[in-house]
C-alpha cells in the first residue's frame, strides 16, 4: 500500500471538542476519572420526560477532594448533583441511564437502600431547610433514625462533635434546646451541615449552599468546606466561579447538559483548554 492509500484507510477524526453542542456523545475535554475515586459516574443521561438534560456525562469524585460543578444556569448542575444520591427518584418524570458507583456499589441497583444511600450521600441545599425541631434534635435525628448512638451520652458527644465540626457549637452550645429555625441564614446552613456530617457520610452535597447567605456567613461556610474536605469528598454547585477558584481542587464545567471540560480549578481559571469554559470564565456568556 502506498502512503496515500494507507491515510485514506485512516477513520476521519472526529473533532467533537469543537461541536459539543451537536453531539450527543461529546466527550469531555480532561481527566474524568481519579485514582482514588469515592464515587464514579460513568455515561449517565438524564431525562424529564422526553427532554434530555444531561448527556453521556463520567466523572469521578475523588477521596477528600472539593469538585466544584460550575456552568451557566439550566446547564444541569443540580440534576447531575442530585442523581449522585438518588435524590432525582423524587421527581417523576425524570430517568437516569449510566453507571453510578459508591465505593464500588452501583447506587441504582435493587438491592441499594436509598435512605442510607443518602445517609452514606448526604445534600446541603440552596436554601437553609432545618427541620422545625430543636438545635440538638435537628443534629439528633439521622443518627437516631439510623440507629448510631449506643446511649443518649453517647448521642450527646455526636451531636456535640457534629456542631463543633461544622463550626457552630461556640454560638449554639446554650441554646441547643431552641428551635433551629430560630437560628440566622449562616448558622442555620451550618446546622444543616451539622445534620449531615453527624451520621459520618462519605460524600456531602452542596448545591449552591451560600447563595441565600451574606458575605461573612459565605466566608465562614468557605472556611468549614476546606476544613471538612480532610474527612469527606465534596461535592459543590456555585453560580460563583470566585468561590470555586477558593474552595475546590478540581472543576467540572458543564454547558447545556454535557460536562465540556473538567481537570485542576487552578488550571481551569487561567488556562481552559475548551473555548466553551474559556468564554465562560471570561464572562461572555452564563
Ligand atoms: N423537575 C424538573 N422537571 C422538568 N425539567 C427540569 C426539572 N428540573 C430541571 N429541569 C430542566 O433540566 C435542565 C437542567 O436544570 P438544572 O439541573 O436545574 O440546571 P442548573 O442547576 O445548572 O441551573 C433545565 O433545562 C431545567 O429546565
Ligand atoms: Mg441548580
Amino acid at each position: 500500500m502506498n502512503q496515500t492509500a494507507i491515510e485514506d484507510a485512516k477513520p476521519i477524526e472526529r473533532n467533537n471538542s469543537d461541536d459539543p453542542l451537536n453531539d450527543p456523545n461529546y466527550k469531555t475535554v480532561g481527566e474524568v476519572t481519579v485514582p482514588n475515586a469515592a464515587m464514579t459516574t460513568k455515561n449517565v443521561d438524564v431525562y424529564y420526560g422526553d427532554k434530555q438534560a444531561i448527556y453521556n456525562v463520567s466523572l469521578d469524585v475523588g477521596k477528600n477532594e472539593v469538585l466544584a460543578m460550575i456552568g451557566p444556569s439550566g446547564c444541569g448542575k443540580s440534576t447531575f448533583l442530585r442523581c449522585l444520591n438518588r435524590m432525582n427518584d423524587t421527581i417523576d418524570i425524570c430517568r437516569i441511564e449510566g453507571d453510578i458507583r459508591l465505593d464500588g456499589e452501583d447506587i441504582y441497583s435493587r438491592n441499594m437502600d436509598v435512605v442510607l444511600l443518602r445517609a452514606r450521600v448526604g445534600m446541603v441545599f440552596q436554601k437553609p431547610n432545618p427541620f422545625p425541631k430543636s438545635v440538638y434534635d435537628n443534629v439528633a435525628y439521622g443518627v437516631n433514625l439510623h440507629g448510631l448512638s449506643r446511649s443518649k451520652s453517647d448521642l450527646d458527644d455526636i451531636v456535640e462533635d457534629a456542631l463543633k465540626r461544622a463550626g457552630l457549637w461556640d454560638e449554639v452550645s446554650d441554646r441547643l434546646n431552641q428551635p433551629g429555625t430560630g437560628l440566622s441564614g449562616g448558622q442555620q446552613q451550618r446546622l444543616c451541615i451539622a445534620r449531615a456530617i453527624a451520621i459520618s457520610p462519605e460524600i456531602i452535597l452542596m448545591d449552591e449552599p451560600c447563595s441565600a447567605l451574606d458575605p461573612i456567613a459565605t466566608a465562614k461556610i468557605e472556611e468549614l468546606i476546606d476544613e471538612l474536605s480532610k474527612h469527606y469528598s465534596i461535592c459543590i454547585v456555585t453560580h460563583s466561579m470566585q468561590q470555586a477558584a477558593r474552595v475546590s481542587q478540581r472543576t467540572a464545567y458543564f454547558h447545556l447538559g454535557k460536562l465540556i471540560e473538567v481537570g485542576a480549578t487552578d488550571i481551569i481559571f487561567t488556562n481552559p483548554s475548551h473555548r466553551l469554559t474559556e468564554g465562560y470564565i471570561t464572562g461572555r456568556f452564563g
